[in-house]
């Protein structure tokens, strides 16, 4: 069966008993035993809520699904389950290469709890080649962490080419895969180690929900993964996860809708006066664009615009002129929404003689939610008269 089909009906053959569709949520910290002889018998689980009960249990094996991977782990936000496996996997004296363009609060974690363990992190150029990236690895590096399109700025990297790289000298790689949501793109099928999403966007997909994702193919980083899981005592909970397996059921629908019309305000962006630079990966434009044409199947609903204006103030009187664009930091659900990007991209480091792209006009991130697209670039040319053409 193909991919939609299993994740919106393979769960459920003909019923024995009358049931809701949705696997229901289930709640409970106490799991009452059916004799005393079992209630120490480690094959039967669940034994206690934070082993997840059905409502978790089916999240993960729907996401197993959607990344090809053999288990799933969930985690009480797309943070933590960057940060658990970094925890997990290093130790002191261990060094992690981060690429430069990822979500920034990875780098706070790293920069400063992770330091205090000893373990160091290096940050790279996310336009390195693969060779490049592996050439910077010294005995002590265990990890390398990349993101693409990296956050905010759109980087491409050639994940498939750093994974096997990594892999021939035994270093784990760490994907954040919230961009391709598993949809636009497989990492464990590129030979990437661990798969990380932040399901809080396009898996959550109504900007209600916190929560995220770890998929591994190998057994062994599976044990580990819950090991520490279970050790730290994080528990997801089970409201989340059944508004995060409800949103699967319509995941590659909303992300289509939002991608495709995301590429048409893209597409007509570019042809404006106004516009510098469109940043934007499905773009031939766009400097990565045949390595993601390679990797990924489609583009998501988010890019970056660089207008001809004065900086951040520009920007902000842009942001406060539009009307159907909310003004937040998140992405992946059904609105769209719009934030300025000039302190972010503005201050990351860029690494040797790399020229910063983004070192002129006003930048904006835009996401592209599930709104008429004709009706979003109404909205966003009524507000472009704050710039020049
Ligand atoms: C690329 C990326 N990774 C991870 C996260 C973290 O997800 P959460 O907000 O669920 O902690 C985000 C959130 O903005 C993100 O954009």
């Amino acid at each position: 069966m193909k991919e939609t089909t299993r994740l919106t009906s393979a769960t459920y053959g003909r019923a024995n008993s009358r049931r809701a569709v949705n696997t229901p949520v289930e709640r409970g910290s106490t799991v009452l035993m059916e004799s005393a002889e079992v209630l120490y018998n480690d094959d039967i689980k669940p034994t206690y809520g934070t082993d997840g009960l059905s409502t978790q249990t089916e999240l993960c094996r729907l996401i197993a699904d959607l990344e090809g991977a053999s288990e799933a782990y969930i985690l009480p936000s797309g943070l933590a389950a960057l940060t658990l496996p970094i925890f997990a996997f290093l130790a002191a004296g261990d060094e992690i290469l981060v690429a430069n363009a990822a979500y920034r609060p990875v780098r706070r974690f790293l920069d400063t709890q992770l330091k205090r363990y000893g373990v160091t992190a290096r940050y790279y150029d996310p336009a390195l080649t693969a060779e490049a990236v592996l050439a910077l690895a010294t005995p002590a590096t265990k990890m390398i962490y990349v993101e693409s399109p990296g956050s905010l700025t759109f980087d491409i990297q050639d994940i498939p080419g750093i994974a096997r790289l990594a892999r021939e000298r035994g270093i784990l790689t760490l994907c954040d895969n919230t961009y391709g949501a598993g949809v636009l793109f497989k990492p464990l099928q590129h030979g990437v180690d661990l798969s990380m999403q932040a399901l809080t966007k396009y898996v959550g997909g109504h900007s209600d929900v916190l929560i995220g994702s770890l998929s591994v193919s190998d057994p062994k980083l599976g044990k580990v993964i819950y090991d520490t899981i279970k050790a730290w005592g994080f528990f997801t909970s089970a409201d989340e996860s059944y508004l995060a397996s409800r949103g699967i059921r319509s995941l590659h629908l909303r992300i289509k809708q939002s991608g495709d019309s995301a590429l048409k305000i893209a597409k007509w962006l570019e042809g404006r006066p106004e516009v510098l630079r469109v940043v934007h990966p499905g773009l031939a434009s766009h400097p990565g664009h045949d390595i993601f044409a390679r990797d990924f199947t489609a583009a998501n609903g988010l890019f970056m615009v660089l207008f001809k204006g004065n900086g951040e103030a520009d920007s902000q009187a842009f942001l406060n002129r539009l009307k159907l664009f909310g003004l937040g930091f998140s992405w992946g659900g059904y609105e769209s929404l719009a934030t300025n990007c000039e302190p972010q991209i503005r201050t990351r480091t860029r690494i040797g003689d790399a020229p910063d792209p983004y070192r002129e006009g006003s930048a904006v991130r835009f996401y592209v939610g599930l709104e008429d697209a004709d009706d979003l670039i109404a909205d966003i040319e009524q507000a472009l008269s704050v710039f020049s053409a």
